[in-house]
């Protein structure tokens, strides 16, 4: 059991601001990060995407909308962070979230472009101003300087494969990656998957698994803090039906200690972007229906989920933890698409095809499989 959430404090706290006099330091692609005058022991963060629904809300909401959108979102993520603590306790750097007025300038307008235009916000260009968000204060932590610090740094394997803004996987490599990916999706096929720590190098070259499976064949120590890392992964997807951002870098790091063991933090491992993704990844494709196309929004839930599991259950696979993500079969029940099929919208298209040119039966997982592992 978790304590209780706090309840967030109705109005913006003005006096932090007095209290920290934050001074921007830098950005990432997902925060803006400022040192604090006297605080040498804290950095403080502020979320692109929340800043700029704030801004947006500001000038298309009525002030309580916002208040009330905010203090929703400030519990929600309060007990995500709570969630990730009770299953990682020390590993996650300790940090306290407040609703805070926080100052906008033109230049950091133009940094949350992405952000805006991925969600439809409208940001006034040259604006500045104070906008009403939620500002995370952090343990400074002195991981980033360790030279020798390996990163997760999952990245995203479609779009890495694709080379492009695109997930059309070249044909040359779709059969090895539809093969990895189908047979990763949950407990029982991950035990009797034949798929390979060669596959899985080859497949995942120059991203962080691929880093992290060498390094743990190579190192005792090291695989043993992935082993525990990656068991701890299974057990939060299980209580939080979501998933880490093990996307980015540096937000898993893993570094070695004084005494030569090594161990690992989790500095900014809650995914931004969306709540309850394995969830919502379940029921998205328990409702597949062969022929229908999905939108958008629900193709990128999918791959998200997809992306994450397979990744934790091929670690599980190749450290021998017998600790499994269960996310879906290989094949949508009812159907005869596949989820490397849907993820890449494949399915979508051998329709079109078969109905245009009648270019043949979508591949069956099973046979892929088979054919790329040599059996
Ligand atoms: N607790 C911390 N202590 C010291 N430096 C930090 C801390 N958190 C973040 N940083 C610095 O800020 C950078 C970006 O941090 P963070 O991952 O929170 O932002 P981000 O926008 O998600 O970045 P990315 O897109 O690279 O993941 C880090 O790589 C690190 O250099
Ligand atoms: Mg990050």
């Amino acid at each position: 059991m978790t304590a209780p959430f706090e309840r967030p404090q109705a109005r913006a706290n003005k006096t932090l601001i007095e209290k920290y006099r934050p001074s921007l330091i830098g950005q990432g692609s997902e925060n803006f990060i400022y040192e604090a005058k006297g605080h040498p022991d804290v950095v403080i963060k502020v979320s692109k995407i929340r800043l700029a629904k704030s801004i947006h809300a500001a000038r298309n909401q009525t002030p309580e909308e916002n208040q009330e959108a905010l203090n929703n979102a400030l519990l929600s993520s309060r007990k995500e962070y709570q969630l990730l603590r009770s299953v990682f306790r020390d590993h996650v750097l300790k940090q306290k979230q407040f609703i805070v007025e926080t100052p906008y300038y033109p230049s950091m307008i133009k940094d949350m472009e992405t952000q805006a235009s991925a969600y439809g916000l409208d940001l006034p260009r040259d604006g500045h101003g104070r906008a009403t968000t939620i500002v995370t204060v952090q343990e400074r932590s002195q991981i980033f300087d360790d030279k020798n610090r390996v990163s997760f740094d999952g990245g995203l394997l479609e779009l890495q494969l694709a080379k492009r803004n695109t997930i059309d996987i070249p044909e040359e490599r779709w059969k090895e990656y539809a093969a990895v990916t189908n047979s990763l999706m949950n407990g029982e096929q991950a035990k009797d998957s034949t798929v390979s720590q060669e596959a899985l190098e080859k497949l995942f070259a120059g991203m962080g698994l691929a880093a992290l499976l060498k390094k743990s064949i190579e190192d005792e120590s090291f695989k043993r803090v992935v082993t525990e890392f990656q068991k701890k992964a299974v057990e939060h997807a299980k209580v939080s039906g979501t998933i880490m951002d093990i996307i980015g870098k540096d937000n898993i790091v893993f570094i070695k200690k004084e005494d030569g063991n090594w161990d690992y933090k989790l500095a900014d491992a809650i995914f931004p972007l969306e709540s309850n993704v394995l969830e919502k990844a379940k029921e998205i494709i328990s409702r597949v229906r062969p022929g229908q196309k999905l939108p958008h929004n629900e193709r990128l839930i999918v791959r998200w989920a997809v992306g994450h599991v397979r990744q934790i259950n091929a670690l599980g696979k190749m450290l021998g933890t017998d600790a499994y993500i269960d996310l879906s079969e290989d094949k949508i029940p009812g159907t005869e698409i596949t989820i490397a099929e849907l993820v890449t919208a494949r399915n979508e298209k051998s329709k079109v095809q078969e109905t245009s040119n009648a270019t043949g039966p979508v591949k069956k997982p099973g046979s892929l499989f088979r054919r790329v592992n040599g059996k």
